[in-house]
């Protein structure tokens, strides 16, 4: 038996775990004078990388330019993003190098393995079918498909001819694909016939077609991925496959101004209403590039491994634009981790030798509850970084990841950042570290990060606060809410005024130098890493007329870490369980099964503050059976004693 690398030391006495000998030498990183460096100059840093890391056709005249709330980065320069996810590496005679090893769900399917010479002619012969669609740079493009390479081939098409995709998760609802759909005033749709999950085929093609009806949608290009039948409206709806069949394989990429819009994606905010974020193109290949080579520490052999769905910011940045931009090999894998068994993940890192693997807490403590015995099973010694995202990880799962997945031996890098930010912001760098379980780590180099008190003053010691963001702002942090200004200001920059980014996250810092992130202080839930606004699941039920009003709070979870809880308080009907049901349907065809409140609560009325507004807070802290404060200055102070029996309050 060979045995496997060992990348780790520690715990040390304050049970951090460093990068051995090994790992740094191996390591891009493994100085961390880079950060004082950095920071000493940080316009002149990310210019040093953006000259680096990514082939520009033209040279900026200005690196950074700052009116605030708003900034640029590299004005004034050209590039293309699809280029640099494919072309550079052909022409570079890397053309046969896998770029996605995909793993269909059935396990009787062979798995797919496209290369960069794949990809070169694909996307190519993608780019032409949108131009022959009449596609043109600035236009929207909506992309509703599931984990299959169709996905990325579509992202990088759009990039390649200047076009705008706004990709929504394939199991959002077919209102919630409409209303993305008619904010982004999208003319074509690309989705799929359906796709494999736990075994079953799911039609997706119904969902496009229920979203699309009546909007800006003048063409939907359907992928044939689960081979199901279904309805093809005539002059409306094309196949992919047939689009394909007679198209040339050449399409010069576009050249974009480093301030071009690159894409859109929606995410969660506190209304109900889900905002456009605005990635722009020099800024945020910079940061994609460097953050997956840094953080992951990609090298020429690796094989990388982001489980998140391409419809998230995650997917984006980690299963798409970051490793291809590298040049690097990654691994899209279609379906669910526990299909056919629970030890799905691990044959496949086993069977491809995973070197670096990336996912989320919410799946790590599922695979902790299902047992050690699954990935026990398997050889896991390819692995030599672990990383996780999208919530705070306990220091239990992240002890589980590190033994059963890692074998003690490989870092894990807890990467925080958002969907506004585009790449990590915050986290250890391999050959650096510490490794500290429940600390996100450092500011990456040349991002400057901060922690303040209500009032606007740095926090010192471990006291919390919020996490903030200072200029020179990290080159792809969002330039806008796409068709709504006031928003973008109102959410990010009101709190500290215009010169500093709110990120709507608590932290605290440890030992002065590394961030905890304690969670979001907005109405913004955290479900199974999964972004999801009070607000919107609360205009879902309240669209039912029996429904008076509701509430929406989190409820911690010990797996999903966070699930909503809905207070309601109904009109002239009796509760019931069946009204239960209906009102979990409803959110559920609204915004898709991921947001289905985990319990209904039936009370008489919601607590309000003086002005009429509900005190979530309250609720939040009813649910978890902790102090609720100062109640004499509700308006109602007397439901709360209803509301304690309601939910079972201790105290
Ligand atoms: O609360 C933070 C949490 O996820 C939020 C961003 O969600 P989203 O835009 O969907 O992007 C998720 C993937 C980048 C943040 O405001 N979050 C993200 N990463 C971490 C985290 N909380 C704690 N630790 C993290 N590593």
């Amino acid at each position: 038996m060979v045995l496997a690398t060992k990348w780790v030391v520690g715990p040390d006495e304050k049970g951090y775990f460093w990068p051995n000998e090994e790992a740094k030498k191996h390591a891009w990183v493994n100085d961390p004078k880079i950060y004082e460096e950095a920071a000493k100059d940080p316009v002149a840093f990310w210019e040093k990388l953006a000259s680096e890391g990514i082939t520009w056709f033209k040279k900026w005249d200005k690196a950074y330019e700052w009116n605030p709330p708003y900034y640029k980065w590299f004005v004034g320069a050209k590039l293309n993003v699809c280029y640099n996810c494919v072309d550079r590496h052909v022409e570079a005679g890397k053309g046969d190098k896998p770029a996605i090893i995909w793993i269909p769900e059935p396990t009787d399917e062979p798995k797919r393995v496209l290369t960069y010479n794949d990809l070169y002619r694909e996307v190519q012969k993608f780019a032409n079918v949108l131009k022959n669609l009449g596609v043109k740079k600035g236009d929207r493009v909506a992309i509703y498909l599931p984990m299959i390479p169709e996905v990325q081939i579509a992202m990088l098409a759009c990039a390649r001819i200047g076009a705008v995709h706004s990709v929504v998760f394939s199991a959002f609802s077919a209102d919630s694909l409409r209303t993305r759909i008619e904010d982004s005033e999208a003319k074509i749709l690309i989705t799929a016939d359906g796709y494999y999950r736990r075994g079953k085929i799911i039609n997706l093609k119904q969902n496009a077609d229920k979203a699309v009806e009546n909007t800006t949608i003048e063409k939907v290009i359907v992928v044939k991925r689960a081979g199901i039948k279904v309805d093809m409206k005539e002059g409306r709806d094309l196949w992919w496959h047939e689009l394909m069949e007679n198209v040339s394989s050449s399409c010069e990429a576009e050249s974009m101004d480093s301030e071009d819009m690159l894409f859109l994606l929606y995410t969660s905010g506190t209304t109900g209403k889900p905002k456009g974020v605005v990635h722009t193109t020099g800024g945020y290949i910079v940061m994609a590039y460097w953050s997956s080579r840094w953080v992951f520490d990609l090298h020429e052999d690796d094989i990388f491994w982001c489980t998140a769905d391409i419809g998230w910011i995650t997917g984006h940045t980690y299963n798409c634009y970051g490793p291809l931009a590298n040049g690097a090999t990654l691994l899209f894998y279609e379906g669910a981790p526990d299909w056919p068994e629970k030890d799905r993940w691990w044959q496949i890192i086993e069977e491809n030798k995973v070197t670096v693997f990336y996912t989320a807490p919410t799946a790590i403590r599922m695979f902790a509850q299902w047992g050690e015995q699954w990935p026990a099973k398997h050889d896991l010694s390819s692995l030599r970084i672990l990383g996780t995202v999208g919530e705070p990880i306990d220091r239990d799962a992240w002890m589980w990841y590190f033994k059963h997945i890692g074998g003690s031996r490989c870092p894990i890098v807890d990467t925080w950042w958002q969907t506004e930010t585009g790449g990590t912001l915050i986290t250890s760098l391999p050959g650096i570290g510490p490794f500290i379980p429940t600390v996100a780590g450092r500011p990456f180099p040349g991002v400057t990060a901060d922690i303040l008190d209500s009032e606007g003053k740095p926090v010192g010691g471990d006291t919390g606060g919020y996490l903030v963001i200072k200029s020179p702002f990290p080159p792809s942090l969002l330039r806008g809410l796409y068709k709504d200004e006031e928003k973008y200001i109102e959410t990010y920059w009101k709190e500290y005024g215009k010169e500093i980014y709110f990120t709507n996250d608590g932290a605290r810092w440890i030992e002065g130098k590394y961030i905890r992130i304690t969670g979001r202080v907005d109405d913004v839930m955290n479900v199974a890493g999964h972004r999801l606004s009070s607000a919107e699941v609360e205009n879902a039920i309240d669209s039912d007329e029996r429904v008076s009003e509701c509430a929406v709070v989190p409820k911690p979870h010990a797996i999903k870490g966070e699930v909503p809880v809905a207070f309601v308080v109904l009109k002239n009907v009796e509760p019931s369980e069946q009204l239960k049901q209906e009102l979990i349907e409803l959110v559920k065809q609204h915004i898709g099964p991921t947001a289905k409140p985990e319990e209904i609560i039936f009370v008489k009325e919601l607590p309000k503050t003086r002005s009429g507004k509900i005190m979530r807070r309250m609720l939040k802290a009813l649910l978890k059976n902790e102090p609720l404060g100062d109640t004499t200055t509700l308006q109602n102070p007397e439901s709360i004693e209803h509301l304690k029996e309601a939910v079972g309050y201790k105290g």
